[in-house]
């Protein structure tokens, strides 16, 4: 995967600019700004005459094509709406538009320039930070099983932004690196959650959290086989992987960005590189998107991606719980018991609810860290795509101030969630007449029932769960979102003192 290279360059006069790609940020107006006379003379007019004609409208959302002239190639005109009342939203959705427009031209480099909003962007920094972002996400194709013929080529090397004077070089620069560094942890996501289940399995997850580690100094991994998962008494996680020929692997990840007595913020993240259902098998219509069930074992891996190229300084472990469900003679069957780390006994009703198994073995598991937050996330049911579509993540917590505080990070990146509860009353749902507790509710609630089923192995300290079933990945055009890994890294930045 080829990285974006994204800097922050003066303004300078943009008439004079040498760039394949100019592309001018504009409030919505009908006129032409000051600041773009000189480049509209340069243009023979295009420019003004796009705007007084109605060609172009500075709408969020809105874009327009220039021919360029001299040494500027092309113009893409882009809408900020008002720039000075912009939100999240509105950057999120003008920096997409921008990076859609650009892609879709033959430009090798590019110049982002701001100074037609003359200084009035609310947010200068979020704008930026967006920009970044999106052309990082709009930068990244999957290829790796494509041959010649269909491998995609991206033209697109360089981009330079250049704020205007509402931002200092050095704030827009930490933007970028903010930006940029979310965006190659979030597009390493979308590459784990699009490789197929016989490439991507639990020991490929290890050697990928192996390359990771070996990339960034803070970073090293540890990893349980299925002896020692045994040994531990992990008897829940190891029934998911009993039908399967591929091993079973618990992958412990330290990042260490603050001194070793601060106490880690641990991610821990469901790894099932297929789910099949097992012998509750799935219906065949759609199977093939089980290959995205590793969605929230990639988000971890993409979230300590960025947080080391940000150096964030505070300590992260990330877990995955890595197995495939499949079924087979040695497979667990509906009505099996197990025994799961914490001593609980597991009565497996259906084996497709799967995730919720191996979670909970990894959440006792991390009890040994004294975390200071846990937050798991996990594509672990269909009903949270029922309740919530493809636009927010589920979010469930023991900790009302966490479940604030992820809250308040998805909307910070635009990458939103949204709280359920997990009362008392839905627990009894999981009563079980020959174990501690069932593996499936027996009403409606799907979600939460699952959310509370793994909230009884995470008494021991704060703790969320993101149901990601919905947000993780797209049917069509199918392919993973790289979600949740700007709301999780926003969190993280929070917790340690750089938003
Ligand atoms: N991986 C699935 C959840 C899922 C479904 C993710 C659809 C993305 C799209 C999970 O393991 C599962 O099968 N859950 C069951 C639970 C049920 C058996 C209680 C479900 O949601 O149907
Ligand atoms: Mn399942
Ligand atoms: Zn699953």
């Amino acid at each position: 995967m080829a990285t974006l290279s994204i800097t922050v360059k003066a303004a300078g006069t943009l008439a004079s600019a040498k760039t394949d790609a100019l592309i001018v940020l504009l409030p919505d107006r009908k006129t032409l700004p000051a600041e773009l006379k000189a480049l509209d003379a340069v243009l023979s007019g295009t420019l003004g005459r796009a705007l007084t004609q109605g060609d172009f409208s500075g709408t969020v959302g809105a874009s327009h094509s220039l021919p360029g002239a001299g040494a500027i190639k092309r113009v893409l005109l882009i809408g900020c709406g008002s720039p000075d009342k912009m939100t999240v939203a509105q950057a999120k959705k003008t920096s997409e538009t921008m990076a859609r427009a650009l892609m879709a031209t033959p430009a090798t480099d590019a110049l982002i320039a701001m100074n037609a909003l003359s200084g009035k962007v609310a947010a200068p920094e979020t704008l930026i930070e967006q920009l970044t972002l999106q052309a990082t996400l709009a930068h990244y194709q999957y290829s790796h099983t494509l041959n010649k013929r269909k491998k995609p080529t991206r033209a697109l090397k360089r981009v330079a932004i250049s704020p205007d004077e509402s931002c200092s070089a050095s704030r827009a620069r930490r933007a970028v690196r903010l930006g940029s560094a979310t965006g190659q942890g979030a597009n390493l996501t979308r590459e784990l959650v699009n490789l197929p289940g016989n490439i991507c399995t639990p020991k490929y997850l290890t050697s990928e959290a192996r390359k990771l580690a070996r990339a960034h100094q803070n970073l090293s991994v540890s990893v349980l086989d299925e002896r020692k998962m045994a040994d531990l008494g992990m008897h829940s996680l190891l029934s998911v992987g009993n039908g399967s020929e591929q091993p079973s692997q618990l992958i412990v990840l330290k990042y260490s960005g603050a001194p070793a007595k601060s106490r880690p913020y641990c991610l821990v993240g469901k790894g099932i590189t297929f789910d099949t259902g097992g012998i509750s098998l799935k219906p065949g219509a759609k199977m093939d998107e089980m290959k995205f069930d590793m969605g929230g074992a990639g988000s971890v891996l993409g979230t300590l991606h960025a947080a080391s190229l940000m150096k964030l300084p505070i300590n992260i472990v990330g877990v995955i719980a890595a197995a495939e469900n499949m079924p087979s003679g040695r497979a667990t069957k509906p009505g099996d018991v197990v025994t799961s780390m914490s001593g609980r006994t597991i009565e497996i009703l259906n084996t497709d609810a799967e995730g919720r198994l191996v979670l909970c073995d990894a959440l006792t598991y991390v009890s040994r860290f004294s975390p200071a937050e846990v937050v798991d996330i996990a594509t672990l049911t269909g009903a949270i795509i029922v309740s919530l579509g493809q636009e927010a993540t589920g979010i469930f917590s023991n900790d009302d101030a966490l479940a604030d505080s992820l809250l308040a990070a998805g909307d910070r990146s635009h990458d939103r969630g949204w709280r359920f509860p997990i009362w008392e009353e839905y627990h009894r749902q999981l009563d079980s007449q020959f174990a501690d507790l069932a593996n499936i509710g027996t009403g409606g609630a799907g979600s939460i029932t699952a959310a509370c089923f793994l909230s009884q192995f995470a008494e021991d300290y704060k703790w969320a769960h993101l149901d990601i079933a919905g947000t993780a990945f797209r049917s069509a055009p199918k392919g993973a979102t790289g979600r949740p890994v700007p709301l999780l890294v926003n969190y993280l930045r929070e917790r340690a003192g750089m938003l």
